[in-house]
């Protein structure tokens, strides 16, 4: 990526040879630009929320950023980028979103999320540090800054405009208002899950904001917890693999409460949300939680049984790459004989990729839109 400052190379994480996608775009470059352009005094405590790939905070790594991302990828990816340009590890703080927010922030940099919950989220969260003089500037590309976006941030710091596009990419412009009456944090949100969907029917579930479908069940989720596996043959040890809030997982220790449960997902949001939602029905079983990629880390065949809705968009770039990584990882991290069970939109045809890796698929289930797939480690 060009700077005004010089050049710097940028990969995503993890890197994928055979995907070319940049990790950086317009809407990075457009704020960098205006940094160096219309000089913000960019002193005191610089926070950066939400950069995709570490490009914001590796290009202002002179100005000892902190950033606060939700996603474990953005994270490594941001660590190896900072390695890539030759940026020592502790010049820029790494936080998460379930990290405490520095207490003072003088320049607040806004990557405007896919999600508008977690923008909202992060905005009352870092509130009570944005002071008067606090320079506030987000950006994004045309398509991800809306109306609505531009109301949260009025709503929770103040007067809000935008930029003329360039390279359809937007800033947004904030000038913090005077302490306001700020409207309570609607997050963590807690519903009842419907009936009919097994041991979690008429359950809680708690979302944290960003979450994948933090309001409502999802219906390929619905369809996978009526054909989830029965429980028996002694104890087990099952994996959520990608569990968002964890509703699959719960099932699954419900169900079986001999079972060992591992939650994994990539993004902080999830894994404490997946925690909460297990505590909040009676903590069934053993469980443990993990933030990682897939199932990078967990040993070679120490499961019995993993469970995966696998996610079919990836940081926008729409690629089953994803859904790859997680089959393979669940063939080593399944013993002999264990199971991986997968639900999946039929157009996505994952019995396809099942089939190559495992040498074979069964469908448990089907309707016209969803199918629950099972694949035996032999
Ligand atoms: C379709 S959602 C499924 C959530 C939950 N299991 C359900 O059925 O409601 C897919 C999940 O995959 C997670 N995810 C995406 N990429 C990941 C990765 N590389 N490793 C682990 N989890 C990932 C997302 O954060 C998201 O929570």
């Amino acid at each position: 990526m060009t700077t005004p400052w010089g050049e710097l190379a940028l990969a995503r994480f993890p890197e994928d040879p055979r995907e070319r996608l940049r990790a950086w775009d317009a809407a990075d470059e457009y704020l960098l630009r205006h940094l160096a352009e219309r000089p913000v005094p960019l002193s005191g405590t610089v926070v950066v929320v939400g950069d995709r790939w570490g490009a914001l905070v590796t290009a202002l790594a002179q100005h000892r950023p902190a950033q606060i991302t939700d996603s474990y990828l953005a994270q490594e990816a941001t660590r190896a980028n900072l390695r890539r340009n030759g940026v020592g590890p502790d010049t820029v703080r790494l936080l998460t979103t379930q990290d405490p927010p520095p207490d003072r922030v003088d320049v607040l940099l806004v990557r405007v999320p896919k999600s508008l919950a977690l923008l909202e989220d992060q905005l009352l969260r870092l509130a009570p540090a944005v002071r008067e003089d606090t320079v506030v500037v987000g950006t994004g590309m045309v398509k991800e800054i809306h109306t609505s976006t531009l109301e949260l941030f009025e709503r929770i710091l103040g007067p809000t405009r935008t930029s003329l596009a360039e390279k359809k990419a937007r800033l947004v412009f904030c000038t913090p208002g005077p302490a306001r009456e700020r409207p309570a944090s609607p997050w963590p949100y807690r519903y009842t899950l419907p009936d009919g969907i097994g041991p979690v029917s008429g359950r809680p579930v708690v979302n944290h904001a960003g979450v994948f479908c933090a309001d409502r069940l999802d219906i390929g989720t619905r369809f996978f917890l009526q054909h989830l596996p029965p429980a028996g043959g002694g104890p087990r040890r099952v994996v959520d693999l990608a569990c968002g809030n964890g509703v699959v997982g719960t099932a699954a220790a419900l169900a079986d409460p001999e079972a060992e449960v591992l939650f994994v997902d990539e993004s902080f949001q999830a894994v404490a949300s997946a925690e909460a939602t297990w505590r909040a029905n009676g903590g069934p079983g053993r469980a443990a939680f993990r933030v990682g990629d897939g199932l990078a880390g967990v040993p070679d065949g120490s499961a019995d049984l993993v469970l995966n809705n696998p996610p079919f968009h990836s940081h926008q770039a729409t690629t089953d790459a994803t859904a790859w990584r997680m089959f393979t990882g669940a063939r080593r991290a399944l013993r002999r004989g264990g199971e991986l069970w997968v639900v999946g939109n039929r157009h996505l045809g994952y019995h396809v990729k099942l089939r190559r890796l495992f040498g074979n698929s069964e469908t448990v289930a089907g309707n016209p839109k969803f199918v629950v797939l099972r694949a035996v480690k032999r």
